[in-house]
């Protein structure tokens, strides 16, 4: 199509570019179902890889489906050498994300890296779902000169990740709780990493384009970013009595708080209300309460001033800084966590294909004549 006038949708909002099975929001209400299921439902019943089964195929798998993916998933968490070289050179030298982004990308091997075979590409979810903790972790010990913990396949995903990172098994409810972070966080709609996943599929590109594609998106302060963001501003913010003043000058200078607002709810998110649950818990369990009641004090207050509610990135920073995990690992946790969703994109992608391809407003000069270098002023 020619680009010609027509009224812009901004941010392409309220713009519905496909048919999708796989995550509904209904924001007026503050509803999100995978595949038809309640978050709250899934948060309190599934674990992570049982719902990553449930967004790739559409139905929760049976007993035999379910343990065969466990067993596949495990068989899938080490990296090959290629991938941990890369970590070892990287982790240096580039943030998190930006080495997830690259060892994301060198994990295309092969010749038939392009196909869109549906049986193929489920087995390549499944491939970048185990390996994501194993980069996290692999790159952080790296970088704090800690030697690479191996996976254990005789722990779960969650206490696999949080073994891997720290060098000790986890005690189980708060593997248990990071667990259903990763569930929360798996799936979301077409939010704008999973855009960029399908834009990127939709070109009949690899589904490990795709992915890095999404990697990069997530990353902007706007989207996953925002979670990083949250804990850096607690930390700026140090005490429950300097939140007001600290809320106020940012708020005067027209910044964005971040963590608090979203494109699709206007009434608070389900899941941030889970994570707030978990943050309260931990400040009690942790003897450490100064990060919530931070938090409590500066989701009070934007209500208060401005009316918005906290998004799911709000109470994630507290609950990931009080299991230890580095504030700015908490983007990559949260990639590790909706690579489940942007695979299954992909795959719903593959099976309906359609190029993405929208038009913009011309908002430039006229037609006109070119003029040789030696006539310009
Ligand atoms: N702090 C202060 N004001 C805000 C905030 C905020 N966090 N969010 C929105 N507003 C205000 C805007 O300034 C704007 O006001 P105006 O109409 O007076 O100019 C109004 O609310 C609408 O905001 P937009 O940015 O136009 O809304 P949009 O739907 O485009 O953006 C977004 C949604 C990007 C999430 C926005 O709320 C934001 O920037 N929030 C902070 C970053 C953040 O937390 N991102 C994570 C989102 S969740 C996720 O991606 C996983």
């Amino acid at each position: 199509m020619t680009d010609s006038k027509a009224a812009p949708k901004a941010g392409l909002e309220g713009v519905a570019v496909a048919d999708s099975a796989i995550g509904k929001i209904d924001g007026s209400v503050g509803e999100l179902r995978y595949c038809g299921y309640l978050i709250k439902d899934l948060a309190e019943q599934s674990d992570f890889v049982e719902t990553s089964a449930l967004l790739w195929d559409g139905e929760l798998p049976n007993e035999s489906e379910l343990e065969s993916l466990r067993n596949e998933m495990k068989a899938a968490r080490a990296l090959t050498p290629l991938q941990l070289d890369l970590v070892r050179r990287l982790a240096g030298e580039q943030q998190p994300m930006d080495c997830l982004r690259t060892v994301v990308s060198a994990c295309a091997t092969g010749n038939d890296v392009l196909t869109a075979d549906p049986v193929i590409n489920r087995e390549r979810s499944i491939d970048l779902t185990a390996k994501l903790p194993t980069i996290v972790a692999a790159y952080d010990r790296v970088r704090k000169g800690l030697p690479v913990v191996e996976p254990r396949d005789d722990l779960d995903h969650a206490s696999n990740f949080l073994y891997m990172l720290t060098g000790s098994v986890p005690d189980a409810h708060e593997a248990r709780m990071f667990d259903t972070c990763l569930v929360l966080h798996a799936e979301h709609g077409f939010n704008a990493s999973t855009f960029s996943a399908r834009v990127t599929a939709a070109t009949l590109s690899d589904i490990y384009s795709a992915i890095t594609s999404a990697i990069g998106t997530l990353r902007g302060p706007l989207h996953g970013g925002a979670n990083t963001a949250v804990m850096n501003m607690l930390l700026d913010i140090g005490s429950v009595d300097a939140v007001e003043s600290y809320v106020d000058a940012l708020l005067q200078r027209g910044e964005k708080i971040m963590g608090f607002g979203h494109r699709v709810y206007k009434v608070v998110d389900p899941r941030a209300l889970i994570l707030k649950q978990f943050a309260s818990e931990l400040a009690q369990s942790k003897g450490e309460p100064k990060w919530f009641e931070m938090s409590q004090a500066i989701e009070n207050l934007i209500k208060a001033r401005k009316g918005l509610d906290m998004n799911v990135d709000f109470y994630s920073a507290s609950t990931y800084h009080y299991m230890g995990i580095d504030a700015d690992l908490f983007t990559c946790v949260f990639a590790m966590s909706r690579v489940a969703g942007w695979t299954a994109h992909v795959l719903e992608q593959y099976s309906n294909n359609r190029l993405i391809r929208p038009r913009s407003n011309w908002v430039g000069p006229d037609a006109r004549d070119y003029v040789p270098l030696g006539s310009r002023r």
